[in-house]
């Protein structure tokens, strides 16, 4: 098969998320560079994808220079190894020794926080842009975001980021990640910076219901990310309570029953969908919406696409949120070519 010169680093590439992304890429007809410490692993993703030459390099974390002559033989790098908050800084590091964009698919948001903030001189630094959390969430909930605020044209006192998909089939990786995070405090932005929640417990009309759904408070990738392209006093990420609980009843041992690759016709049916409210001073608000099927093969055609776009169109160098990145529109009409549909609309003012 004839790939693209375009090369991207898949790390992680042997774990669910990894080889759809390895895959994705391929679909693309560009050439995934598998990293990761297992090569056998590797190699049964690389002949999975049908790319028995595939190029690839067992670098452990702990071997910053293997990791890093990785990267540098690359164009970008994604990372898809987690749980993020044990395994992801050796990677971001390596990205910018070899000074190349990174992105990952964390949904860890004291990870996306401290990679955001710690990591962003550094990228300066080296010239390079790093963006976390590149996955069905953080992308278009961050892009939806900016597209309902510029549809309202006003000051803005509130951005609410809402995660409405419904109980569905989740990876054990997932699981791991979630495990390994879940807090009693949950987070909000407020007046300047992230404070603990005022308001756990809301409710959110979802469009085309007439019931209003039970809503947890979760500190959602946008609630890190919206803050560096809006200008509001207030972003809160809400997901739908019944989902909520179930994250939160996860534990290590309960995430090892979970199937390493959860079932694809469960997946296929499942429906994501994230929704953006936004208020402004004047009282009027908009809100918008992106949704589609599968959120684990759309964070690979996410996480494939921002890649590509960095390597093709470039991007400021430092950490980045995707709409700092990315024109919201066109990116979104990419992803509508894989089935995901988006809209915005103006609301009656409160
Ligand atoms: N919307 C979202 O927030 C979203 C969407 C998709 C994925 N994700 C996240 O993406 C991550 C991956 O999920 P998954 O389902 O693909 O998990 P997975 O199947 O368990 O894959 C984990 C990957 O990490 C690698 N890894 C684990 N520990 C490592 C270590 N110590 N050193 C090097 N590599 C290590 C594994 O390598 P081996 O094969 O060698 O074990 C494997 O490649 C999770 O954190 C998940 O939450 C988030």
């Amino acid at each position: 098969m004839e790939l693209s010169p375009m090369r991207i680093a898949v790390h992680g590439a042997s774990g669910f998320t990894g080889s759809l992304v390895v895959a994705e890429l391929v679909r693309r007809d560009l050439t995934p560079v598998l990293v990761g410490r297992d090569p056998d692993r590797l190699r049964r993703i690389a002949d999975q994808a049908a790319i028995p030459d595939a190029e690839i390099h067992v670098a452990h974390l702990e071997d910053t220079a293997a990791l890093t002559a990785a990267f540098a033989s690359t164009d970008a790098v994604i990372n898809a190894a987690g749980p993020f908050t044990r395994w992801g800084e050796p990677v971001v590091r390596a990205a910018i020794a070899a000074r190349r964009p990174y992105l990952d698919t964390t949904g860890e948001p004291a990870y996306l926080h401290k990679i955001l903030t710690t990591y962003d001189e550094p990228a300066k630094q080296a010239g390079v842009t790093v963006i976390p959390a590149v996955t069905d969430d953080g992308v278009p909930g961050d892009l939806i975001a900016s597209l309902t605020a510029a549809r309202l044209g006003a000051p803005i006192t509130e951005v609410v980021i809402a995660d409405l998909r419904r109980p569905g089939a989740a990876s054990r990786g997932t699981a791991r990640s979630m495990a390994a995070i879940m807090v009693a405090e949950q987070i909000e932005y407020r007046d300047g910076s992230w404070q603990s929640v005022q308001e756990p417990e809301s409710t959110l009309l979802e469009p085309g219901e007439a019931e209003p759904v039970p809503m947890s408070t979760l500190a959602l990738p946008g609630v890190y990310t919206i803050p560096r392209h809006l200008e509001t006093p207030r972003v809160r990420g809400v997901i739908r309570s019944e989902v909520g609980e179930l994250f939160a009843s996860l534990n290590s041992e309960v995430a090892e029953t979970l199937p390493e690759v959860p079932d694809a016709a469960a997946l296929d049916a499942a429906r994501w969908f994230m929704l953006a409210e936004v208020t402004g001073v004047d009282g009027r608000r908009a809100r918008g919406w992106v949704t589609g099927f599968n959120a684990y093969a759309s964070t690979a055609v996410i996480a494939v696409e921002a890649a590509r776009r960095l390597v093709a169109d470039g991007a400021p160098a430092g950490t980045l949120a995707p709409a700092q990145a990315f024109d919201a529109a066109s990116f979104l009409d990419h992803l509508a070519t894989t089935g995901v549909t988006w809209q915005v609309e103006e609301l009656a003012a409160v």
